[in-house]
């Protein structure tokens, strides 16, 4: 027997289906660096990609430990290029904008329906959004500095292909 409400688990499997495009999304977007010979930022994608795809099995595994029945919704068709690198991250972090205050609307609902366990799970995806902001924050403003200087943006492609394929979650 489920030990979770229907409204709950309706808006957990909603967000389920959210962090599938955001990694549909970086996995266009991982797509477009390769298209512009980026191989750096490609893999850097690839590997937000695969955290994405995590923070779903979050949702996922959670809404099965407590009883409730995981539903899968169609996935939203992502953009496919962008105008520039700067453009790219600029709407990765207004993606994650949004996901924080969807995150901050889940909370508001465990509050609500007094779900301490799903308040609790939560907390993680609200200390993740902090980092996730700051990350793509930081990645915008280093690409703000360096413009249009080709040898800059090269030297900022080799230090993000260094980032661990699902090394982080
Ligand atoms: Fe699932 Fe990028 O937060």
């Amino acid at each position: 027997m489920a030990v979770i409400g229907d409204k709950v688990v309706r808006a957990l499997n909603q967000q389920l289906n959210r962090e599938i495009y955001s990694a549909y999304l970086y996995l266009s977007m991982s797509a477009y660096f390769e298209s512009i010979g980026l191989k750096g930022f490609a893999g850097w994608m690839r590997a937000q990609w695969h955290e994405e795809l995590m923070h779903a099995m979050k949702f996922f595994d959670y809404i099965s430990s407590r009883g409730g029945r995981v539903e899968l919704f169609a996935i939203e068709e992502p953009p496919k290029s962008w105008e520039s690198p700067l453009s790219a991250f600029e709407h990765a972090l207004e993606h994650e904008m949004k996901v924080t205050k969807l995150i901050d609307e889940l909370v508001d609902l465990a509050i609500v329906e007094k779900d301490h366990a799903t308040f609790n799970m939560l907390q993680w995806f609200v200390g993740e959004q902090v980092e996730e902001e700051k990350t793509f924050r930081e990645i915008v403003e280093r690409l703000k500095m360096l413009k249009d200087e080709k040898s800059a943006l090269f030297l900022l492609d080799a230090e993000l292909g260094q980032r661990k394929f699902g090394g982080e979650e």
